[in-house]
């Protein structure tokens, strides 16, 4: 028998965290604030409480320590959002440190662009793998409504600057709304023509901060898929993901276009993530009421091992299909959770 080489012998078998329904989870989105410079009128109130102390978020140092345990555990996925994460004062440095722990293989980050300008070149050489961006209309007027805020020009000037400097892969989020944006999918699609990225129509999910969705105003992915097969009969259909039902090109375009049907679709059977807020609670299911409390473990001065056992706890608790189970009550706000 011809023995193992040291090589194979002496190399680890990469970690793995596994529910009881054998779903793999190597994905975590992480909210490294709940503080925004909009307030989308979907997402939040226009007096969302902004944390004043810091003391009540996670610092960077306890962000690093929660990376580096769920890294050993099998998280090989960080998607990094908020709130809006550029307002996060370490942001670099967090993306940095994350990428130089071995396990995690990409690092992405959700955000309203409005800080681009000034950390883009910074985040691509920390290592960021990819950015997707809100921009839900491409009028200012419309911006400023959905937003509540006046940022269209800053928004759409850093987002032109990210397609045009070509440094990361880029999807735009567009959260599309009856009487407020639906008309405006052609003006998105164009998009695709010039640059190379994937413009992703989602669905409005129901939070109890967007009293939006009690006002008839939801628009459902087979809409904007009738939509769109109307206005594209030549569209070439592409593979689709798990979280994407319907991904489309056209002829002579470089990008492409995905529908999200965030809400009407259940995504649970292959669901391969948790969730943390920026508070430190760890959310096993986007759907269950209660978090797990992180914090106080982490300030304990606890083991690496003990807050790893807490996240395997979570994961223990992820229900098989946790829309069906979520009967009663809906959350406050996507910031709360990391969207
Ligand atoms: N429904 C759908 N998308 C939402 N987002 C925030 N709240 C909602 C909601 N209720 C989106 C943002 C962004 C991403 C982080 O989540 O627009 O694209
Ligand atoms: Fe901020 Fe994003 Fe919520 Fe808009 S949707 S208020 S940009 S966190």
């Amino acid at each position: 028998m011809t023995a193992p080489c040291s090589d194979c012998h002496n190399s680890k078998e990469p970690p793995t965290l596994t529910d009881d329904f054998q779903r793999k989870i190597d994905y975590v989105r992480l909210a490294v604030t709940a503080d925004c410079n909009l307030r989308c009128s979907y997402c939040m109130r226009e007096e969302h409480e902004e944390h004043t102390s810091r003391a009540d978020q996670l610092s960077t140092e306890e962000i690093h320590t929660i990376i580096n345990v769920l890294a050993e555990q099998g998280i090989t996925k960080l998607r990094l959002t908020g709130g809006e994460p550029l307002l996060q004062h370490d942001i670099v440095e967090i993306v940095r440190r994350a990428k130089q722990q071995p396990n995690i293989q990409t690092v992405n980050l959700t955000t309203n662009g409005l800080l681009l300008d000034k950390l883009l070149a910074k985040l691509i050489d920390a290592g960021l793998d990819s950015i997707n961006v809100s921009i839900d209309t491409l009028r200012r007027d419309r911006y400023k409504t959905i937003t509540r805020r006046d940022e269209f020009e800053r928004a759409k000037s850093n987002f032109t600057m990210l397609l045009e400097s070509n440094m990361v892969p880029v999807k735009l989020n567009v959260v599309v709304i009856k009487r407020i944006n639906s008309d405006e999918l052609e003006d998105f699609v164009a998009l695709t023509r010039d640059y190379p990225l994937i413009v992703r129509f989602i669905e409005l999910q129901p939070f109890d901060d967007n009293q939006i969705w009690r006002t008839g105003q939801f628009f459902g992915a087979d809409k904007i898929q009738e939509m769109l097969t109307t206005l594209y009969p030549e569209m070439q259909i592409l593979k689709s993901s798990a979280t994407q039902n319907f991904t489309f090109s056209l002829p002579n375009h470089q990008g492409q276009v995905a529908i999200i049907p965030a809400y009407t679709r259940n995504f649970c059977h292959d669901c391969n993530k948790i969730r943390i807020t920026s508070t430190g609670k760890i959310i096993s299911c986007l759907y269950g009421k209660e978090g797990i409390e992180l914090l106080p473990l982490l300030r304990s001065g606890a083991s690496n091992e003990a807050i790893a056992a807490l996240f395997r706890k979570a994961v223990a608790l992820k229900p098989e299909n946790g829309k069906h189970a979520a009967s009663n009550g809906v959350r406050t706000s996507m910031s709360e959770i990391g969207g």
